[in-house]
């Protein structure tokens, strides 16, 4: 009698936790849909932190109630070891670029003219990040896609399950089967904070917040991604089953309802005059959001009207890309110090007053070599505009010279190495000016061992600027050679490296022989 009644006791306790387990789980993802699709959080994050806490205890206790879907199991299963080929529904198209009003005008006039009535646009911002096509299945994730070659992508499931504005589930009124396309960016201050902790650790850098992003994805371990701040943006349907929304505007409402973000401050536009308007605002709309936006997107509102325009193989005649131009900033030269690279040759690069530019804050710029310092005339004490073309370090565009006070310092090339001594030579024909000393330049033998460890090369992991530095400086290394003659204890005995850290790296320089 004692035993059945606790079975009945046990019984209520596990019916009664099954009950509130599956409240909880649909009030968290409620609040994570106002906090995330709707931005307008209604509890505070350490109310969202007690309810997930609570959550976690409940499924601590009774495993058997685990769903895949709960929120608490973004980061679950093991790592993949590698990403399956996943065939898109349908092509992941790319787009035309337009760099200016005319150009934009041009691609309107070819659209109306194609169709012979009024077309009304959509314009949205141009997310710089990475696309995904993201499958439900049910309701629930199922796949999750990189572009690849827009035919056929790898499988980042397990990855993008981590990124936390990526909905697990579909609310209420989702089609059974829906396959999304978005962009998973990464903020601009995760962005900065990463390439912090990595310049700290003497990792490389991530040049922008897109390969960033893009390098998070690609993880073979989940629990890496999940380490990293990612958000997403959806904007395009790929397949669904039913009658998908007749007009852009109406998609983007659509997925937001299903439980998707769309991108900020959309509009609609009843020409493309309007839409060009809009484009030019953009520029105004970047400086506002926490993440990079490369430009603006204007796509023809009406399905049936993208339908009869079509598209190319590579992109669709219905939509076309406003680029900006890259960021520009000003601040001034405080110094021009030359650096010696792997083959020598010597690179003026301008120390700045640290100023923000397309997402990172930037302390120096190159000047490339001598002749590009006297063509631009650029001095130190100059003002000076930079602009980042896709690398980590800047370059300067051009002197302020409204802004000079008679104090600037022109540049000269030294004619010794700065980092040995050594004569230095300009070959004719040459931009570059070189450090004779080849045999044992110090700084060339730094670049060129940081050359041979980089990805490109031998793909050494765990063999970044700190570790070489420490490596030159207690003539352990003389050439890349020495780098194989290398053992554990000399390793674990250099600053923040472990024994663990030490194994490891011997094991990378092994596997690179
Ligand atoms: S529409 C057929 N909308 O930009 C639809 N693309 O330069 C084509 N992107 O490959 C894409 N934000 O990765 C679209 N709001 C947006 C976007 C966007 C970012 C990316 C996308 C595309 C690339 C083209």
């Amino acid at each position: 009698m004692a035993a059945a009644d606790e079975g009945t006791r046990g019984q209520e306790a596990g019916g009664d936790a099954r009950a509130e387990i599956e409240r909880l789980r649909r009030l968290i993802r409620h609040h994570e849909y106002l906090y995330y699709v709707l931005d307008a959080p209604e509890i505070s994050d350490e109310e969202f932190d007690q309810l997930m806490e609570r959550l976690k205890a409940l499924e601590a206790a009774h495993p058997e109630l685990v769903a895949p879907d709960s929120p608490t199991r973004r980061v679950g299963g093991a790592r993949s070891g590698e990403f399956p080929p996943v065939r898109h529904p349908q092509p992941l198209l790319s787009l035309d670029d337009v760099f200016s009003r005319e150009e934009l005008l041009a691609f309107g006039r070819r659209v109306e003219a194609a169709l012979g009535e009024p077309v009304e646009y959509v314009v949205e911002p141009k997310i710089d990040g990475l696309s995904v096509a993201v499958t439900y299945e049910d309701g629930r994730l199922a796949v999750a896609a990189t572009r690849g070659d827009g035919l056929v992508g790898e499988e980042v499931t397990p990855n993008v399950r981590t990124v936390r504005s990526v909905p697990l589930v579909l609310r209420e009124g989702a089609p059974r089967r829906l396959t999304v396309r978005g962009e998973v960016y990464m903020p601009r201050e995760a962005f900065e904070r990463l390439n912090e902790e990595r310049e700290a650790a003497g990792l490389p850098l991530f040049a922008n917040p897109r390969n960033a992003a893009a390098g998070s994805l690609r993880q073979l371990d989940p629990a890496v991604t999940a380490g990293r701040t990612l958000a997403a943006l959806f904007y395009q349907i790929l397949d669904m089953e039913g009658e998908p929304p007749g007009t852009q505007a109406e998609l983007l409402e659509q997925l937001r309802r299903w439980g998707f973000r769309t991108p900020p401050a959309w509009r609609l536009a009843r020409s493309i005059e309007e839409a060009a308007d809009l484009c030019e605002a953009g520029a105004a709309l970047r400086a506002t959001l926490p993440f990079q936006i490369d430009g603006m997107v204007v796509k023809v509102n009406r399905r049936d009207q993208q339908e009869r325009l079509g598209a190319t193989s590579k992109v669709p005649r219905w939509a076309a890309a406003w680029k900006f131009p890259a960021e520009e900033a000003l601040t001034v030269v405080r110094a021009i110090e030359v650096s010696v690279g792997r083959t020598g040759a010597l690179t003026p690069v301008a120390v700045l007053d640290p100023v923000r530019l397309a997402g990172t804050t930037v302390t120096h710029a190159s000047l490339h070599n001598e002749d590009y310092v006297r063509e631009k005339d650029v001095r130190v004490g100059d003002h000076v505009w930079v602009r980042k073309a896709g690398e980590i370090i800047p370059e300067v565009v051009r002197v302020e010279v409204a802004l000079r006070s008679g104090e600037e310092e022109p540049f000269r090339m030294p004619d010794r190495c700065p980092a040995c001594g050594a004569a230095v030579v300009r070959l004719p024909g040459e931009a570059a000016t070189r450090c004779t000393n080849r045999a044992s330049c110090p700084a060339q033998l730094r670049e060129a061992l940081l050359h041979w460890a980089s990805r490109p090369g031998m793909d050494i992991d765990g063999l970044g600027p700190a570790v070489v530095d420490q490596l030159l400086a207690r003539g352990l290394v003389h050439d890349a050679s020495d780098l194989y003659a290398l053992g554990v204890p000399a390793l674990a005995a250099l600053e923040r490296m472990g024994q663990k850290s030490a194994e490891n790296l011997v094991r990378a320089i092994d596997a690179s022989r």
